[in-house]
């Protein structure tokens, strides 16, 4: 009987013991499981290549998963970290930001980062591409980005003798954006100003004699500042109204009028931006053109008024990308 329970007792202490290694092995199991896993997190992976911890929380919650595996491509380069922190950084352009920087340290991360977008961190015209017609009113014509020599808009509709100057039937403009053009104009007509279309669409050959002409009597680096040569202009999209007012005819008249700061608050509600405002010359490459007023559709125009940037930095952001 005595030995009957010793043996009970030997067999019940053998079974603790295996439980307890059970126990044991398993605990190590999990914790090993848990630390090769933790390796291959991005978070061990950004500290092992010497990021701070904040640094790391930055780099996971703006980049994407194939952006950090390219970030972890390389060695530890903390110049990118404030980049992050921009509200338009596109991180294609990551590395013609750092570039850019080096050469211009003394602007801002914000001027680069739009700077860089636009393409303005290449010369004007060094590199030119072939525009995307097929957005319509959301196509971009800059110095960058070109038309074909044969494109024109189709379905043009003629903007009468009561909103523009010049001839019957000369001022044309694709049709959607003349609703809009005229929407606009009778809104305006309201508030008391009575505008004035100067030129609309030109086409390339129009464009071109414009261009040739003020190069032969300024120069090409000035008439690089107010002309775009041909291909290059807004107006032969037929999406552009240059536009004074009866009241402040010229074009130095109208910058200072009513009717310009009028239009400044109220045309993005009818999808029209100004494209070329004062003091963004470094990103559209033309001076100031308080008459030249761009079809962009309402959306994208009110995205350009409630963030304030030109339509190069909202093409670059918003659907270049
Ligand atoms: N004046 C504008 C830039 C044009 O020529 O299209
Ligand atoms: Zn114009």
């Amino acid at each position: 009987m005595k030995k009957k329970k010793l043996k009970l007792k030997k067999q019940a202490y053998y079974l603790l013991l295996g439980l307890v290694v059970i126990i044991v092995a398993v605990i190590l199991g999990i914790n090993f499981y848990n630390d090769s896993k933790y390796k291959e997190t991005n978070e061990y992976k950004l500290l092992e290549k010497g990021y701070t911890t904040d640094e790391t929380k930055i780099i996971q919650e703006k980049l994407k998963q194939e952006e950090i595996e390219k970030i972890l491509e390389k060695e530890k380069d903390e110049r990118i970290l404030p980049f992050l922190e921009e509200k338009y950084f596109l991180f294609k352009n990551l590395d013609r930001y750092l570039e850019y920087q080096e050469e211009n340290d003394e602007k801002s991360l914000k001027d680069i980062v739009a700077i860089v977008n636009v393409h303005a961190d290449l010369n004007w015209y060094e590199e030119t591409y072939d525009t995307d017609t097929s957005l319509n009113e959301k196509m971009i014509v800059n110095k960058f980005y070109a038309l074909p020599e044969d494109y024109v808009p189709e379905d043009q509709k003629a903007i009468s003798l009561d909103q523009a100057y010049g001839k019957e039937g000369e001022n044309v403009l694709i049709s959607y954006a003349y609703e809009k053009f005229m929407d606009l104009w009778q809104a305006a007509k309201e508030n008391g100003f009575h505008l004035m279309v100067e030129s609309s669409y030109r086409n390339y050959e129009d464009q071109k004699e414009i261009y040739d002409s003020r190069k032969k009597s300024q120069g090409e680096r000035a008439a690089d500042s107010t002309a775009a040569r041909p291909g290059h202009s807004e107006h032969q999209t037929g999406l552009v109204v240059d536009m004074t007012s009866i009241t402040a005819p010229t074009d130095s008249e109208f910058k200072d009028s009513e009717e310009y700061k009028w239009l400044k608050e109220n045309a993005h509600k009818y999808g029209f931006i100004e494209r070329y405002p004062e003091g963004k010359t470094y990103l559209t490459g033309y001076s100031p053109e308080s008459w030249h007023w761009r079809y962009v559709g309402i959306d994208a125009a009110t995205t350009c008024f409630n963030e304030d940037i030109t339509y190069d930095e909202y093409y670059a952001y918003y659907i270049e990308k």
